[in-house]
Order: C-alpha cells, then structure tokens, then sequence
C-alpha cells in the first residue's frame, strides 16, 4: 500500500491518496495525442492522475478495475480536455485604451493614432505610474482569471516598458506574479515593441542597446524563455529585427515574431528562416507565408480579438489547412488591439471566422499552443506522463466548445491532478 504510506524506506515524500485519482464518469474524454497529430476521444473515458502527472487516460470501465486504490471523482457526466494553453498575452499592463477604441471604430488607422501620442507608449506610460506591488498584484489576478477561464498555461510578454530598465522591471515582476498562482507561466521578453520616447531619432542605437545589453542582461538573470518582436511597417523593420533575433538565438533563446500584421512585411519569411518557435498575427500572411511556416515547422498563431479590433480579416481553414502548417489561437490580451479575457471565447471566434472545426479549435487551444511554446511534451495534451492539467467544462460534447457564446464555463480546473478552487471571474481583476 505505497500510496498510503506518508514516506517510503529512504526518506522520499510519497504522495497520498489524494494524490493518486480517477476522474470517471465523464461524457467524454478529449485530448489531442502526444504527437499533436490526432484527436483522442474516449466516451465515458475517465483520466488517473498520480503525483501531478497523467498516470493512463482511456475508457472508464478498464481504468477503475485497474485502479481500485484510486480516490474517485465524479465528473458528472461532463466533458474532460487537457488545461488549455494561452500562447500570446500582453497582460502586463497598466490602464486601459477605450477611448482609443472609439477612435479605431470611427475610422482612424491604429499608426495615426499612434502618430498622435496614443498606441503603445500612452500605455507604457500608464503601466510606469503603477507600483510595482500593484502592477504585479493585478497579474496575479489576471492570471487567476485565465485559469477560471480554463487555462492552466499562459504565456505573457513585456513590451509595455521599452526602456531597457523598464522591460527588466516587468519580467521581474511577471517572475514575482507566477510564483503566486497555481498557473504555468511562460515569460516572453517583447523586445522591439515601439521605440521609446526618449530614444526618438535615434533608433539605430536602441536596437544596439537592446541587441546587446539588454538581450545579455535578460539572459545572465534567466528573466526570459523566450525573446519576440514586432516586424512591422509600425514598428520594426526585417533588418531591425533580425539583428536582435540572430543575437537571442545566439544566446540560446527560443524566438517569435509579431508578424505581417498591419501589412505583409516579412515576418514570416524572417521567422521560418530563423526558426521561430511561432509566427503570430498572420491578418496579412499570404498563401506562400503560410507554406514557408509550414515547411519550417513554425506554428502560426491567430489572434482574433486583435483582428476584430482593427476590423482585418481572418486566414480561411481551407487554406492553413493546404499549406501544412500548424496553427494555435490564442487571446493576444493588451490594451490596445484585444482586450480579450476568455481564450475559449476567442476560438468560436475563429471557429466562425475561419471555418474550423471542433477538432481543430482544441488543439489550436492546447497541443499546438504548447508547441507555440515548446512545452508540448509537458502540456496540451492528456497523455501518460504530461502534467495533469485538465478542464471539466459545463457541457457534454467537444462540439459544444467553439458553438456557444459566451463560452462554456470550465466546472473544475485540474492543476497537476488537483483539483484547485477557482476565484470568481465577475469581479474587476484590475485596479
Ligand atoms: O499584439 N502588435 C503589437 N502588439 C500588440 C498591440 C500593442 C498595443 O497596441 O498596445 C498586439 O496587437
Ligand atoms: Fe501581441
């Protein structure tokens, strides 16, 4: 009776019972497999979590005689997914940009508005009067807001600094926020996001300062797992951003583009060439985009919320689906283009936007996400051996998932095979 005893023979924490769980009852199981290149379904499947981690997924019948030992735990009758993963979130930031909004909606193209003193920089601005303890505070509770939306991994950028000190100061506080909540998080230093006020005329020097100082400080403080840009005709240029991208993969650093977003500029072509983990954006990617990121094994990342923002056009399926590339969705949470809180919501978005199906919508929110990542093999997915984080949601079949709106709500959050209690998601998250 190993799973009972509190320590074994030489001294070694053995988990409890509580620990070791079968989840059964469910309507379905659904979990992309280890590969990411199938859907897994099990009707009436149960999941056995063990010290955090998936132990067996499959049907429900076989499980329980298997694992009698098991502490069970009724579904209900309700649909079972991998936690889902959030790939792209600015939530480090201060203030808000509704007036702004306005103004995109009256017509006004996002670089005018920019031009005028709004856009990035009025929220650095913002996000710099804040206090630390507060600015980190609010993303703690935004990130306890995703994980009551479903997510169990999320990634979130700087950018809202731009001063080389200002970036440092908010991946430090994102490192101080993830050690507060049962959440994955994934830091991403966004490193060429606008060019700051105080280095105006004098660009080719910013893009030095961060290409060296700031990319070697980021790297000897193990701040970042990843370094992004903004390839842009409104931001960087493919130049700009190659000369820091080749120095973060230098160094070690997996790497991701913002990419042909207001226009098609180059991005993609500079993220297949570097070998990006992802590609993100794509409302200006072309066909052959699309194919170059497939051939190169770069996720494509959507961002509804910040299409229907700027009113652009999503990529149709048909079409990612013949170029072979992957794609996640994913919130893109900031101010300025997604003020967008619930991933599931923004994947019935894209569901209708672009055509896709309910297979494709979860692992656009779980296995391909995770890769966006490079966290497959830990996460996004239910199989022997990934972490045990998974989604009860209040509904019976994965169709349900992209159909209604607002989204289904998750019944219970499992994180490592815990079945945590959620805050309450009405409450405002920001100050
Ligand atoms: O992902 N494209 C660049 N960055 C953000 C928007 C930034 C902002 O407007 O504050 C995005 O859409
Ligand atoms: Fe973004």
């Amino acid at each position: 009776m190993g799973s009972w005893s509190a320590n074994d023979p030489s001294g070694k924490p053995v988990a409890g019972r509580s620990a070791y769980l079968i989840l059964h009852n469910t309507s379905e199981v659904v979990t992309p497999n280890a590969e990411g290149s199938a859907v897994l379904r099990y009707p009436k499947g149960a999941i056995v979590f063990r010290d955090g981690r998936v132990l067996e997924v499959g049907p429900a019948t076989e499980l329980s005689r298997r694992h009698p030992d098991a502490r069970p735990l009724n579904a209900s009758g309700k649909l079972v997914t991998p936690g889902l993963v959030d790939c792209h979130t600015h939530m480090i930031f201060g203030g808000h940009r509704a007036g702004e909004f306005q103004m995109k909606l009256a017509g006004k193209p996002y670089a005018e508005i920019a031009a005028a003193g709004g856009g990035i920089r009025s929220t650095v601005a913002a996000t710099s009067a804040i206090k630390d303890e507060i600015l980190e505070k609010t993303l703690a509770n935004r990130l306890e807001r995703w994980r009551s939306n479903g997510c169990t991994t999320v990634e979130v950028k700087s950018g809202y600094g731009l001063a080389p000190l200002r970036e440092l100061r908010l991946l430090e506080l994102m490192g101080g926020a993830a050690i507060r909540v049962p959440v994955r998080v994934h830091r991403t230093a966004l490193l060429l996001h606008a060019l700051p006020e105080a280095y105006e005329g004098k660009r080719a020097e910013y893009v030095e300062e961060v290409r060296t100082s700031l990319l070697g400080e980021i790297h000897r403080r193990g701040m970042a797992s990843a370094i992004d840009v903004f390839c842009d005709p409104v931001a960087f240029t493919v130049e700009e951003c190659r000369a820091v991208l080749t120095r973060a993969v230098e160094l070690g650093f997996p790497i991701k583009l913002h990419a042909e977003q207001m226009s098609r500029y180059g991005g993609a072509q500079l993220a297949a060439e570097l070998g990006a983990r992802s590609a993100d954006h794509l409302e200006s990617a072309s066909s052959e985009d699309w194919e170059t990121l497939g051939r190169a094994g770069v996720v494509g990342v959507l961002l509804p919320a910040a299409a229907l923002t700027l009113r652009q056009r999503l990529p149709e399926a048909a079409m990612i689906r013949a170029s072979g590339a992957r794609f996640a969705v994913a919130t893109d949470f900031n101010p300025g283009t997604a003020p967008a809180q619930s991933l599931m919501e923004c994947a019935a978005l894209a569901a209708r936007l672009c055509g896709f199906t309910a297979e494709e919508v979860l692992l656009a929110v779980t296995w391909n996400a995770a890769k966006a990542l490079g966290a497959e093999s830990e996460v996004g997915h239910l199989s022997p051996g990934a972490w045990g984080d998974a989604v009860m949601w209040e509904c019976e079949t994965l169709e349900e998932l992209p159909y209604w709106m607002p989204a289904v709500r998750p019944d219970t959050v499992f994180m490592r095979g815990a079945d945590l209690a959620l805050p309450a998601v009405e409450r405002r998250v920001w100050p």
